[in-house]
């Protein structure tokens, strides 16, 4: 038996602090959370083995996963200062992601679990990110629900309204590649090393943003879209002079810079398209890997300043993938069941999914047993 029932009847769960594993793609970490969400230890590794392929190859992350997890758990429940037998519950990423990696982290959290006779709360990876900037800390007095999300990572880019835990409602994203992919697939081109996006935005600085004149696909459309591969067309174009040389110095610097210009350009018009999709959020967030980027960061910063609310991106260790937002994710999600007077949440019968939309959350709090969360792939 766990003590998944022990809290029913108006206190907060979990009962003690929470472990987090995250494992959904190349970033390999453990986290552990008062119940309150403060962070207690935290230990990520962000595996180097990918640089040489140019990209996270699936089977390397899935086997780097199971040789560094075992030690990282052990090294953040060290540091935490607390014993296995202290915590209230474990956490692990479940999707969408990398299923090798996937499978790695969520039989090593359910497997702890069933040892320490502790509930598991499967934590959706996107709403992981879409609740970061709730953490404490992250903006001084908070981010209430409702509000505008922009995440954009290596694999995702969407416009989301966020009203509530559970409650995620789609605007916009796009219909090919994702803004980080762009920026990898850009930086490859322009002979960067991977990931490409903090190299392209370095590189950028030395650069002129309008030397090149690259398109702004989708811009001034109706709703919030995005599209990217054109860009990356479009640089495509620019290169074929060149062949196999070297770039100048100059000359990549300048065309880095006009790129992320028009990154940056389509991201400002799609945002204040998804503003005007949504009544009255508290604020725009920003989340996900891409959001690291200083111009994008300033654009947002001006957009939200034109609506009259606040920019809030987390720090820019907890952009990128981590175990934190993992724990304060599975902390929000108790708490909205034990606000709608369902059990602790125990996950343990869900298996990994590399698919997870974001709209099947809410369905979790709809019954009151384990298999309220759509199972299986
Ligand atoms: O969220 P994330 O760590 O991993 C997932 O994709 O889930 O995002 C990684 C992506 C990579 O494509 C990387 O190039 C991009 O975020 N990125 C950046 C910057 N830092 C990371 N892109 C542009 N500018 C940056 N400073
Ligand atoms: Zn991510």
């Amino acid at each position: 038996m766990t003590d998944r029932n022990a809290t029913c009847g108006g206190e907060l769960y979990p009962t003690g602090p929470i472990l987090a594993i995250e494992s959904s793609c190349d970033e390999t970490a453990c986290a552990i959370l008062s119940p309150e969400g403060q962070v207690l230890a935290e230990t990520l590794v962000s595996q180097q083995d990918h640089a040489a392929f140019g990209g996270v190859v699936p089977e390397i992350a899935a086997r780097a996963h199971l040789v560094l997890l075992p030690d990282i758990v052990r090294k953040t429940v060290e540091k935490s200062g607390l014993t296995l037998s202290g915590l209230g519950a474990v956490a692990a990423s479940v999707g969408p992601g990398l299923i090798g990696g996937l499978i790695v982290g969520t039989n090593f959290g359910k497997g702890l679990a069933i040892a320490l006779r502790k509930p598991f709360v499967a934590v959706n990876h996107i709403e992981a990110h879409a609740l970061s900037a709730r953490l404490p800390g992250v903006a001084p007095e908070g981010v209430a629900f409702p509000y505008l999300l922009l995440l954009v990572s290596g694999g995702h880019c969407q416009c989301l309204a966020v009203e509530g835990v559970g409650r995620y409602r789609r605007l916009g994203g796009t219909i090919d590649d994702a803004a980080g992919e762009a920026f990898d697939k850009a930086a490859k081109m322009l002979g960067l090393g991977w990931p490409g996006g903090p190299q392209l935005e370095a590189l950028a600085r030395e650069g002129d943003p309008t030397a090149f004149a690259f398109p702004r696909p989708l811009k001034g459309r109706e709703g919030c879209d995005f599209s990217f591969s054109g860009l990356k067309t479009a640089l495509a174009r620019q290169l074929e002079p060149y062949g196999m040389e070297t770039l100048p110095r100059v000359l990549a610097a300048d065309l880095a810079a006009s790129f992320q210009q028009a990154i940056a350009d389509v991201v400002d018009d799609r945002v204040r398209h998804a503003f005007t999709m949504m009544e009255q959020p508290t604020a725009l967030v920003a989340a996900g890997g891409v959001a690291a980027n200083g111009m994008l960061r300033a654009c947002l910063t001006r957009i939200a300043e034109d609506h009259g609310v606040p920019f809030v991106a987390p720090p820019l260790r907890l952009c990128t993938d981590n175990a934190v937002m993992v724990g304060w994710a599975a902390l929000e999600v108790c708490r909205e069941a034990a606000r709608r007077g369902c059990p602790m949440p125990d996950d343990r019968a869900l298996r990994p999914r590399p698919r997870w939309p974001l709209t099947e959350m809410e369905s979790r709090f709809a019954q009151n047993t384990d298999a309220s969360v759509t199972p299986a792939i």
